[in-house]
């Protein structure tokens, strides 16, 4: 991993390698039936198909680069978990994956026709400079050119977050055991996501809701899957008390148990998770 980012969030950015390295095997597992609903829109705004050049961003396990794959698209998908590297070249062997570092790509410019990034921004140290750096490698205009990334509407839309920090806030100690980062849902305010992208140089920036859900088998899952495959929530649990975390953990489970459709076999709990899909380009005459 290299150090580009400001000093006062270097803390943060290793936290969130550590994290992230550590829950690699587990993450899709949890997350992925929510954050995979965003990766078809995201193929399509950008024009997928044959003969693109595409870069997925902190790609994780790699599903997005495997869809774009599966569309005919050249992809590389870049994270610098190691351990997510492996788990995405295991997961899809077709397909490229290497260890990199979204605020520094070791990768020439105007190289891709789009970029993606599926809920990637919000856990990065330095967000702006990924997006300059995505801005650099990609190919100006003229059908390329396109950036497209995701991010999560902050609570109480988005039930999952809403639930865990609800709990927490009444039963533990709030903004613990994570050192401070940047703004986890900055980039879901337009405006600051225009001005930002604005500032990097791309132009015909927009924003497209996505209605996803996370479906949970059992209402004790939210707990189990923040505490054990996120990195932030993780991170703000772990650092509670064992008693304010039985109480937290009984608070998400009645919760989320608000949410059941079904019955028996065929019950589950379906947690509103809004997104939002941004998407810009980089002018032919960049
Ligand atoms: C929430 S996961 C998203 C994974 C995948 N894009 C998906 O949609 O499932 C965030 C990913 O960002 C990666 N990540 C965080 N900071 C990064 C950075 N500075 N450079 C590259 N990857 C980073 C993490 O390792 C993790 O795999």
């Amino acid at each position: 991993m290299s150090d580009t980012t400001e000093a006062a969030f270097q803390p943060f950015k290793h936290f969130e390698h550590r994290g992230w390295r550590a829950v690699a095997e587990r993450y899709g597992p949890a997350f992925s039936g929510a954050t995979g609903q965003s990766i078809g829109p995201m193929l399509d705004a950008l024009g997928v198909g044959p003969s693109v050049r595409l870069l997925d961003v902190a790609c994780g396990p790699g599903d997005a680069s495997a869809a774009a794959a599966g569309r005919g698209a050249s992809a590389l998908g870049v994270d610098f978990a190691a351990e997510m590297v492996a788990l995405a070249r295991r997961k899809w062997p077709g397909v490229e994956f290497r260890e990199g570092d979204a605020e520094n790509l070791d990768l020439p410019d105007a190289e891709f026709d789009a970029v993606l990034m599926n809920f990637g921004v919000l856990h990065l140290a330095d967000p702006d400079r990924a997006i300059t750096e995505a801005f650099r490698v990609l190919r100006p205009g003229r059908g390329g050119g396109r950036l497209a990334f995701t991010v999560w509407v902050p609570p109480p839309e988005t039930v999952p977050f809403a639930i865990v920090l609800e709990a927490v806030e009444q039963h533990g100690v709030p903004n613990i055991g994570v050192p401070p980062g940047p703004p986890m849902f900055r980039f879901a305010d337009s405006h600051e996501a225009r001005r930002v992208l604005g500032a990097a140089g791309f132009v015909d920036i927009g924003f497209r809701p996505l209605p996803i859900t996370l479906a949970l088998a059992d209402p004790d899952a939210l707990f189990q899957i923040m505490l054990e495959a996120g990195v932030r929530t993780s991170g703000l649990l772990k650092a509670q008390t064992p008693a304010a975390l039985e109480r937290i953990r009984e608070h998400m489970k009645q919760r989320v148990a608000g949410y059941r459709v079904g019955n028996g076999a065929d019950e589950a709990h379906m947690l509103p998770m809004p997104a939002v899909l941004i998407t810009a380009t980089k002018p032919a005459c960049a």
